[in-house]
């Protein structure tokens, strides 16, 4: 039987009520610009983050610009960042004329090597990005400690992290939290969205301002800003969805361990490393294989739904070559991508699928 790599429609069939009450809502406020929905959602988000402000924009890609706009990034400033990510981390700094500087990532996690961003920093940098791949936080005690000894400015990708926690504390919470709803995300809406978290009230009236093409006060406009409000709509699907967040968590984490019993000691592969000091929250389930690209290929023979999350490292990116990187410069980066690959690992993924996907794994190496 074929297995999904994700299939949102299991989800949405759960939950199809409350969902068409929260769409309602929204058409019932006549406020699809903001409004009732947008605030109750934020007030609500940045409550599950531990936060005091969350700001509701249009994408993760979008949250990560208006933040390192709120936190005074300009032209010419370096912000020292993860080459092993999503391409809208690095975008995001362009989008400014800053400068993105890739330090390594740690082999086991994935995540940003705190010891290789410090390597990084010049007179230049003014601040450190740190993306929680895959769903596990980063390192945050040392980019903290990073960030407070150059004083730098942190700005979390927490797109592929909503829940994740470091030593208790929901990402997001350390410094400014980008967040996205991109629907493969865990908490994930009907089209793009994003929010950013922050416990500064000055940030978080800029972030407003920014995101609403620099309004202060009705056709009054003190800055350059951006059409880049969250939808109505989408608050309204979010709401719920929230409220379920971390009973999903829990049924992906669950799948982990299925994943990882039956694949225990199997040859071939390495299972994702957990840090006992974060609370993974399993965007990805991402497998490390020697011979991935001959696996790869096998599995969708068998039409298991798999990816590689990132088969290119961003410093040897077409659009990053202006920065000068050349093979070798970032070598564990570079190992992860020819390694990584991500299996079927969505709460509503049945223990059948589970088990026909781990038994194909070990099969493959069988032969
Ligand atoms: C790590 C990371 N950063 C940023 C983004 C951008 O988010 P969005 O697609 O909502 O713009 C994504 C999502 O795709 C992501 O995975």
């Amino acid at each position: 039987m074929p297995v999904p790599f994700f299939d949102i429609k299991r989800q949405i069939s759960t939950q199809k009520a409350e969902l068409l009450r929260g769409l309602e809502a929204t058409m019932d406020s006549g406020a699809f610009i903001l409004g009732p929905q947008v605030e109750a959602f934020e007030a609500e988000f940045a409550a599950y983050c531990g936060t005091r402000y969350a700001v509701g924009v249009a994408s993760g890609t979008d949250a990560l610009l208006l933040a390192l706009l709120a936190a005074g990034i300009k032209a010419g400033d370096e912000i020292v960042t993860s080459p092993f990510t999503f391409v809208a981390t690095a975008e995001a700094i362009n989008y400014i004329g800053a400068k993105p500087v890739f330090a390594d990532i740690d082999p086991r996690t994935f995540n940003l090597d705190p010891t290789a961003v410090e390597k990084k920093i010049t007179k230049k940098t003014k601040a450190i990005l740190p993306v929680h791949i895959y769903g596990q936080a980063c390192r945050m005690d040392k980019i903290v400690e990073t960030t407070k000894t150059y004083n730098l400015a942190l700005i979390e990708d927490c797109a592929q992290a909503t829940g994740a926690e470091w030593a208790g504390k929901k990402v997001g919470s350390f410094g400014l939290g980008a967040f996205s709803f991109f629907p493969t995300k865990n908490l994930g809406c009907f089209g793009d969205g994003g929010a950013v978290t922050t416990n500064d009230e000055n940030i978080a009236k800029q972030l407003k301002i920014l995101r609403n093409h620099g309004t202060t006060k009705t056709y009054h406009h003190d800055l350059i800003g951006y059409n880049s409000r969250l939808d109505a709509l989408q608050a309204g699907v979010l709401r719920p969805r929230l409220n379920m967040l971390d009973g999903w968590a829990e049924k992906r984490r669950n799948n982990a361990n299925k994943y990882r019993s039956l694949l225990k000691g199997a040859d071939g592969i390495a299972l994702p490393y957990e840090d006992p000091s974060g609370k993974h929250t399993y965007n990805q389930f991402v497998i490390k294989v020697k011979d991935r690209d001959k696996l790869f290929g096998y599995l969708q023979e068998k039409k298991i739904g798999c990816m590689v999350y990132y088969p290119l490292s961003l410093h040897l990116q077409k659009a990053f070559e202006y920065l000068g990187h050349k093979k070798g410069d970032l070598p564990n980066a570079e190992k992860a991508q020819d390694e990584v690959l991500a299996l079927p690992i969505f709460p509503e993924l049945t223990d059948g699928e589970i088990e026909e996907t781990a038994s194909a794994i070990k099969e493959f190496f069988k032969k």
